[in-house]
C-alpha cells in the first residue's frame, strides 16, 4: 500500500445537462458507473484511502457503490471544486500526497495517474494538462516567459489573450496535503461564478515557491469529462474500441470490432472467433476455438473448447462443455449445465437444467428444472411442464432415452434409462426403463367418409 497517498474523487456536481433522475456519476460506461471506473483506476495505485465527495441527493450514489473500498464525504452545498476538496481534507493527514480526480472523467488511466503522483514528488505540485484544438470551457494554463506555470484561469474569468491558450487544466492534480490545506484556507469566491476554485491554489503554490510540475497527455479521451449523453456515448465507444483492440491483440478474431460490446470481463482461449453484433456481459470465459455467431448475448457463462453458438442465441449464467452446438435462436436461461457434445438447436429454451454428454434437443422445445442423462434425443416440440401454477417440479430423464416429438412431460416425472416415449404423448406418470411408453388416443380411419361439398344455388 502507498501509505503516503490519499485520493479525493469529486463527484458532488449536479450534472443537470444529463437531464436525468440518475446522478451523473452513476451513468454507466460498459454497464459500470462512471465513478466506479475512476475508483478502479485510483485503486491501481494502491492508495491508503479513496475519499469520494458526493453531493446532496447523492445518497443513491453511496448506496449503489456501497461495496467499493472508499470513504464518503458529503459536500452539502456545491460551492466549487476548492470547497469540495476542503471537505475531504478534514480526514487527510498533512504528510499525505493528495490526488484529486473527477468522478465524471471515467477513462483516466492507471499509467497517467502513476505519472501524476510521481510528478508531485520532491515537494512539487503535479498538474495534468492537455493541449486542445478547441479549449473552450476549460481552465487555461498560464505560463510565464520562461515557460513555468504561474496560474490557472477559468474560461469565464479569462482575458481574450488567455482564451487563446490551448493548454488546458484537466482538473486532476497531486500535491502535499499539508500545503494544499493551507492554500485552500486562503482562497475566496470572488470570481465570475462565485465559487471556491481549486485552481486558485496554483498561483498560491507558485507564491510559496512550490514548482508546478505540469505533465500532459495526448490521449484525450482519458481526460474528457461527461456532461451530457452525447459525451457519454462517445466515451462508451472509445472504451469499447479499446477493449476490442486488447482482445484482438490477445488473439481473438472480431469480425467487426465496431460491432462488439463487452460489459464486464472476457477470458479467452486460442483462436476464438466472435462474429458481428455480439454482446458479452458479466464474467464470460470462452475455450479454445469457440465461435460466437452474429447477435448473440452471453452473460456470465463459461464455454468449453470448440463450442459453436450460432446466430441470435442468448446464454445466461450457465456452463457449456466441449464441442457443443447451440442455436441459432437458442436460449439458455440461468443455471443450465451442458456436458460435452450436447446440441441445443433453434427455438429451444432451457432453464435450470443439466444435460448429459451427447444429448440433443434440436428443435422447438422447453426444458426446465430437468436433469437429463447422456445420449438422449429430445424430439421437436417437447415441453417439460415444470410449473403447476404454484410450484416448480423436476423432470428426470435417464441415459439413452428417446423422446418422441410433441411430448409433454408433466413434472414431477422420471423417464427411465433407455425408455422410448411415443410422439405426441402427455406423460404424467413415471416411464419405465427400456420400454416404449406412449399416451395417445388410437388412430382411426372412417372408411368411405367424404368431405361436404360446396352448395350450389
Ligand atoms: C473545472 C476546473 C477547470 C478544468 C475543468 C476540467 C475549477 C475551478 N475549474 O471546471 O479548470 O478545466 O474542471 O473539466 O476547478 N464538483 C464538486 N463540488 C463542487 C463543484 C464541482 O464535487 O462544488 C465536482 C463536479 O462533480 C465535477 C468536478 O468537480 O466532477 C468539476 O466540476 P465542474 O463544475 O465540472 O468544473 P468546471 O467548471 O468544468
Ligand atoms: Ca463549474
Amino acid at each position: 500500500m502507498s501509505t503516503y497517498l490519499s485520493v479525493v474523487v469529486l463527484a458532488a456536481g449536479r450534472g443537470t445537462r444529463m437531464k436525468s433522475d440518475l446522478p451523473k456519476v452513476l451513468h454507466p460506461i460498459a454497464a459500470r458507473p462512471m465513478l466506479a471506473h475512476v475508483i478502479d483506476s485510483a485503486q491501481s495505485l494502491n492508495p491508503q484511502a479513496i475519499h469520494v465527495v458526493y453531493g446532496h441527493g447523492g445518497e443513491r450514489v453511496k448506496e449503489q457503490l456501497s461495496d467499493l473500498p472508499v470513504s464518503w464525504v458529503l459536500q452539502s452545498q456545491q460551492l466549487g471544486t476548492g470547497h469540495a476538496v476542503s471537505q475531504a481534507m478534514e480526514v487527510i493527514a498533512d504528510s499525505q500526497i493528495v490526488l484529486v480526480l473527477y468522478g465524471d472523467v471515467p477513462l483516466i488511466s492507471p499509467a497517467t495517474l502513476a505519472r501524476l503522483v510521481d510528478a508531485a514528488k520532491d515537494n512539487r505540485l503535479g498538474l495534468l494538462t492537455a493541449e486542445l484544438g478547441d479549449p473552450t470551457g476549460y481552465g487555461r494554463i498560464v505560463r510565464d516567459s520562461a515557460g513555468n506555470v504561474r496560474s490557472i484561469v477559468e474560461q469565464k474569468d479569462a482575458s481574450a489573450d488567455q482564451l487563446a491558450i490551448a493548454e488546458i487544466n484537466t482538473g486532476m492534480l497531486a500535491v502535499n496535503a499539508g500545503q494544499v490545506r493551507g492554500w485552500l484556507s486562503s482562497i475566496d469566491n470572488g470570481n465570475s461564478q462565485g465559487e471556491y476554485y481549486l485552481t486558485d491554489i496554483i498561483a498560491l503554490a507558485v507564491e510559496s515557491g512550490v514548482t508546478i510540475n505540469a505533465i500532459s497527455t495526448t490521449d484525450l479521451p482519458e481526460i474528457e469529462g461527461v456532461n451530457n449523453r452525447l459525451q457519454l456515448a462517445n466515451l462508451e465507444r472509445v472504451f469499447q474500441q479499446r477493449q476490442a483492440n486488447r482482445l484482438m491483440l490477445e488473439g481473438v478474431t472480431l469480425r467487426d470490432p465496431g460491432r462488439f460490446d463487452l460489459r464486464g470481463h472476457l477470458k479467452v482461449g486460442r483462436d476464438v472467433e466472435i462474429d458481428i453484433g455480439v454482446l458479452i456481459e458479466g464474467e464470460v470465459e470462452l475455450g479454445d476455438r469457440c465461435y460466437i455467431g452474429p447477435n448473440c448475448i452471453l452473460k456470465d457463462v463459461v464455454l468449453g473448447s470448440d463450442v459453436r453458438v450460432e446466430a441470435n442465441s442468448i446464454l445466461e449464467s450457465s456452463t457449456v462443455g466441449k464441442q457443443c452446438l447451440i442455436g441459432p435462436f437458442a436460449r439458455l436461461r440461468p443455471e443450465c449445465h451442458l456436458a460435452d457434445d450436447v446440441k441445443v438447436g433453434n427455438f429451444v429454451e432451457m432453464k435450470k437444467s443439466t444435460v448429459g454428454k451427447g444429448s440433443k434437443i434440436n428443435h422447438l422445445s422447453y426444458v426446465g428444472d430437468t436433469c437429463m442423462g447422456a445420449h438422449v434425443n429430445v424430439g421437436a416440440g417437447t415441453i417439460t411442464c415444470n410449473y403447476d401454477g404454484v410450484n416448480k417440479h423436476q423432470t428426470v430423464i435417464g441415459d439413452d432415452v428417446f423422446i418422441g416429438s410433441d411430448t409433454q412431460l408433466v413434472a414431477p416425472v422420471t423417464i427411465g434409462n433407455g425408455a422410448t416415449i411415443g410422439a405426441g404423448s402427455t406423460i404424467t406418470h413415471n416411464a419405465p426403463a427400456a420400454e416404449l411408453t406412449l399416451s395417445r388416443s388410437e388412430q382411426k380411419t372412417r372408411k368411405g367418409w367424404t368431405r361436404s361439398l360446396k352448395k350450389e344455388y
